[in-house]
């Protein structure tokens, strides 16, 4: 069991915020395979109180899409304010993570994502204002440092994080620079976890249930977010909450049961692309769907997830990527089995 502020949850094993990944199909697929919590995808809140109907779009949900918690982009804490009132409006979130880790240069240029952990007072204005004005808990998301790992600097901004008012801190053991790749600093997640009273999530290389258990035991971290780990692999969240349990877990999964979960996954992006998204406040009538085209995209990449780990001719792979429709695609995997 863990708290986030008021809210109790009882897993500490939570689907991570991924952008361009974690829609509303992603999400559900990963909650009927073990995950019990979710994030939208990160919202600009810039977007959002520009009514942008694509970022709107985003919020896309369903009764079995719950609980459920909202990350927010940006860097000025009156908007990020204004923001987060419309997220809370328009979707039941737990809580409202302030996104400090991302590093897309576009992002970091603007002052926000991990650029924040070069302007700290900036980062704890706008959790001071969320905190006292949201309504909500805040959370924040880290990285380990901008260029360079810097655990000083990085346990001072958890500090004042807290001090600000966030109610758990989620830390991607990578730095900026780092982007995905390299070693994940295990050492700088337990040396937060060391010393603030919030919860930790531990972020980074979360890809089986023993390296789950690896970020727990060597950093004393409260719970853990699954990222990539989770696509075309969305078992995973069992495999982790069965090795936790009793340090056991299902062998991996043959052919035909992926391709089953696959196809399942493809249908919820043709089902729920289909449905009229929440729209913005001040459009009436507007609404954002995905077309056909960008649903056939949603499909195409999340078929390639799952046959990644396949033996596949490359032609099989070829024909895959260029599915014209939801109809081709499925014909197409239909015949891998
Ligand atoms: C495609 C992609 C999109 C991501 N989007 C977000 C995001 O919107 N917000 C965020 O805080 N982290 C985002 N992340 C970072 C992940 O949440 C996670 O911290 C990171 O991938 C490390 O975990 P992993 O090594 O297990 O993948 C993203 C990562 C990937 C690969």
């Amino acid at each position: 069991m863990i708290k986030i502020g008021a809210k109790v949850f009882n897993t500490k094993v939570f689907l991570a915020p991924l952008s361009g990944c974690s829609d509303l199909s992603f999400r559900l697929i990963c909650r009927e395979h073990g995950a019990q919590m979710a994030f939208f995808e990160m919202l600009s809140s810039d977007a959002l109180i520009r009514d942008s109907a694509k970022t709107f779009g985003m919020l896309k949900s369903a009764t079995a899409d719950a609980p459920i918690a909202g990350q927010l982009l940006g860097s000025v804490p009156e908007i990020m304010l204004e923001a987060a009132l419309i997220m809370e409006e328009r979707a039941s979130v737990e809580f409202i993570d302030v996104n400090a880790a991302c590093p897309v240069r576009k992002v970091v240029v603007n002052g926000s994502g991990a650029a924040l952990f070069n302007t700290p007072e900036k980062l704890f204005a706008i959790i001071k204002i969320l905190a006292r004005k949201s309504g909500l808990p805040v959370t924040v998301k880290l990285r380990t440092g901008f260029d360079e790992p810097d655990i000083k600097k990085l346990v001072e901004i958890a500090r004042g994080c807290e001090d600000a008012g966030v109610s758990a801190i989620f830390l991607h053991g990578r730095t900026r620079a780092q982007l995905y790749s390299g070693g994940v600093d295990y050492d700088a997640i337990k040396k937060v976890k060391e010393n603030v009273n919030v919860p930790v999530f531990g972020s980074g290389d979360i890809l089986s249930p023993a390296l789950a258990k690896k970020m727990l035991d060597d950093t004393g971290c409260d719970g853990i977010i699954v990222a990539r780990g989770a696509m075309g692999n969305p078992w995973l969240f069992k495999d982790i909450n069965d090795f936790l349990k009793d340090g056991f877990c299902q062998p991996s999964r043959d052919k035909k049961y992926r391709l089953d979960v696959l196809k399942k996954h493809i249908s919820y992006i043709k089902k729920y692309s289909e449905l009229p998204p929440r729209t913005p406040r001040r459009i009436p009538g507007a609404s954002e769907t995905h077309s056909v085209k960008s649903s056939i995209g949603l499909m195409r990449k999340a078929a390639l997830w799952y046959l990644k780990g396949f033996a596949l001719a490359a032609s099989a792979r070829g024909k895959v990527t260029s599915a014209q429709n939801y109809e081709e695609l499925l014909k197409i995997l239909d015949k891998l089995v």
